[in-house]
Formats: structure tokens, sequence, C-alpha cells
């Protein structure tokens, strides 16, 4: 099966021989061809060039696409997809004045959903998980990570990355697993929390290894929830299964995060909003990818990674949703984009860089997703018709997607 898209306004992220990531002032380089076309053989990018270069190629499917960008579709390296109902309470609640940290002290935030998520039976929360990712997809994300962690206990966390499995064999795309049993203490080991730990690494993780329900492994390292030391014991346990780290640091406080991360080789170290100079420098040199979440910003008030210090410092970013009840309850990648470029000062060239190349760098997709590169799966979004690229974030609350394909096939949810 050969497709051929056309009269392509512009082909964004055309790299023929792909870096596995972009840092530093490389990142303000995107790779462009203006008035392309592109070619798709099966579920791979069979071709691309200029049009003045096109000769007459027959294919199975043509599509017009005068007036529109044509671009990888997006990598969203850190979701939690999975999760039942809302926390809309929590919400109001913030905006009468109550802060994050407050919610989660009375039992509400990560205890409120891992309650809620206990409660719903499996087939349940794969409706509802299903819907949400049907709806990324729909606006462009083509690769994804997907955390456990509202379980809370062996049962409920299987049950989630059981939902995550069947996500990945019902969808097309790649959805990778992240077992986050270390999100929160549970209420009832409150004044034990080394009966939880003991659990977490005696019975779930060896459980989760030996089922090979994920690929990753991840600790919120962060006051009132996991200290450094417990962090690196819980990575260590998780190595013994092949968990490859990629943790939640410095979101509140920098206590050392990034370090234990980069000590255990970690994927990614994800969230970074407080970010010390060390923490900067602690990461130059390193095959760890810095990941900012702006959505979890925008919508809890707190500071934005410092992505122009990050970058500036020769750092790679990768750019994720973070798509969850409580700090981030969107999966619009498209968001992201621009609210990096607004509230964070990354230029268009490196949000896009960031939420491409850098996103399947942090699921460890680089050989097959994030760039317009021949053999490399043909997961696209076409746009609307717009003017270049840019548009994207600058229109940055418009539904600028017209199509997503995904395998080379046309996304219909
Ligand atoms: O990435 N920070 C920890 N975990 C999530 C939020 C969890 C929640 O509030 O449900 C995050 O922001
Ligand atoms: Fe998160």
């Amino acid at each position: 099966m050969k497709t051929l898209i056309t009269n392509i306004r512009q082909l964004v992220q055309v790299r023929d021989t792909p870096a596995p990531m972009i840092a530093g002032a490389a990142m303000k380089t995107l790779p462009v061809i203006e008035n392309a076309f592109l070619l798709i053989e099966d579920d791979r990018i069979a071709g691309y060039g200029s049009m003045d270069d096109l000769d007459t190629h027959r294919a199975d499917n043509i599509i017009d696409a005068s007036g529109r960008v044509v671009l990888p579709s997006w990598c969203d390296s850190h979701t939690h997809i999975v999760y039942a109902g809302n926390r809309e309470q929590e919400f109001a609640d913030r905006i009468n004045g109550l802060s994050y940290g407050e919610i989660a002290a009375r039992g509400g935030g990560i205890l409120n959903s891992a309650k809620k998520l206990q409660d719903t039976p499996g087939d349940e929360l794969y409706k509802q998980s299903a819907t949400r990712l049907e709806e990324v997809i729909s606006m462009g994300t083509g690769a994804v990570e997907i955390k456990s962690g509202y379980g809370l206990d062996t049962d409920a966390e299987l049950k989630m990355l059981r939902v995550v499995s069947k996500l990945a064999q019902n969808y097309d795309l790649p959805v990778k697993a992240t077992f986050l049993g270390a999100h929160a203490i549970p209420a009832r080991y409150k004044n034990d929390r080394k009966a939880y730990l003991d659990i977490l690494m005696d019975e779930m993780i060896p459980a989760v290894g030996e089922k090979k329900l994920a690929s990753y492994i991840d600790v919120f390292c962060e006051q009132g929830y996991f200290t450094v030391e417990e962090t690196e014991s819980i990575l260590e346990a998780g190595r013994a299964f092949g968990l490859i780290p990629k943790i939640h640091v410095n979101q509140f406080h920098a206590i050392g995060g990034v370090q234990a991360g980069i000590k255990h080789h970690a994927l990614s170290v994800d969230h970074l909003e407080v970010m010390r100079d060390e923490d900067i420098e602690a990461l130059k040199g390193t095959k760890t990818m810095p990941v900012a979440l702006p959505s979890c910003s925008f919508f809890l008030g707190i500071p934005y990674a410092p992505a122009r210090k990050m970058i500036d410092s020769g750092l790679p970013l990768a750019l994720a949703t973070d798509y969850n009840p409580g700090s981030a309850p969107s999966g619009n990648m498209n968001f992201v984009v621009a609210t990096a470029c607004i509230k964070m000062r990354m230029t268009p060239e490196e949000a896009i860089n960031a939420a491409t190349v850098n996103g399947a760098y942090a699921m460890g997709l680089q050989e097959t997703h994030g760039s317009i590169s021949i053999g490399k799966k043909a997961n696209i979004i076409i746009t609307k018709k717009i003017p270049g690229y840019t548009y994207i974030p600058y229109a940055f609350g418009s539904q600028l997607i017209d199509s997503v394909l995904i395998n080379g096939s046309k996304f219909v949810p």
C-alpha cells in the first residue's frame, strides 16, 4: 500500500540521518522542505522531497496537502492517562484558595484518585482511558507513555498496568508503560511508610517485572512524598527486573532528585519547575533527558521549568503533557508546544524539536518515531490550511489538525 502526500506547504522535521536527541543551540534548527511530497509505504516513511523532484509516482492513495503543514506526530513521554473519574472539586477548591499541597494534606490529591481507581472495575477503567487516548491521538499524539500510580496497592497497580497493555494491544501507536507505585504513601501507611516501601519493593516490583507489565519505573521524589534515599532504593529494586528509571523530580522543591536520577541512569527526569544551577550542571554530558511539563505549571500556577537557561547551557529538553486528573487534566500537545513558546520563551523550532525527536528519545523510540526519516513509522500530523508551522503555537487555542496518520493509516476514533 503506497500513500503519496503532495503539495505540502511545509514538511517539518525532515532528518536524513536523525540524531538520537537534540541539545543546546541545535534545538533552534528545525529542518523543513517547502512545497514538498511525502511517500508512505505500508506503515513506514519511504521517501520525501521537493515537489519539483517528484517524478510521476504511482500510489494507491494520493492526498493533496495544498496549504497544509505535515509534521511527525507528537511524542508525549509523560502521562497518567489511566485514571478513574476526575478531580473537578479540587479544581474549585484551589480557585477558592487552597493550595495543591493543602488539598493533598487533607487526603485529596493522589490519594483521592487512588480511592476512585481502587473502586473502579478494570473494564470501566479501560473505557475511560481509551476515550482519553483517542482524544490525544486525534490531537496529534502518535506515541505515548502512561504511568501507573493511582492504585497504590498491588492489585490496583496491576489493574492499571493491565489497562495500559490492553491499550497498547488495541491501538496502533507505541504505548510505553511505567510503574509508579511510589506516587504517594497510602493513608493507612502514613505512620509506617516502611511497610508500604516493603510491599512496593518485595511484592509490586517483582510482580510488575515478572509479568513484564512495564518498561520503566518512576518515583515522585519530593518533600512529603518520597525522599532521595527512598527513591534510590526503589530504583535499585526496579533495576533487578530491568525497569529503567524515568522520575518525577524538582516539581516543588530541589532535594537532589536530578542527581539521583542521573546516578541511576534515568532515561529522563521530569517536571524540573525548580532547578538550581547545580541541577543543570549535573545534567550536562549525561544521557538523561530533562522533560518539562508546562501544562502542569499553567494549571497549578507554579513556576515553569527554566527552559531558556537549560537549553542555553547546552542541555536537550523534551516537552510532555503530564495528562492527569490533579495537576494537568489535558493531553493536548499543541497547547504544550504553545505554552512552551509563550511562557518558557522557547522558539517554535525548539518546542517542536522538544515535542518530537526529544520526546521520542524519552520513551526509547528514537529509532522509529519523532522525525520524518526514511524507514521510520508513518505517524504523521496533517494540519488544516495554515501559513506555516509557527502558526501552531501562535494560534494557541485553535484546533489546527486536519488528520492524523498512525502507521500510515488515517486515525478514525
Ligand atoms: O506529575 N507530581 C506527581 N504526579 C502528578 C500529579 C498527580 C496528581 O495530582 O494526581 C504530576 O503532576
Ligand atoms: Fe506526572
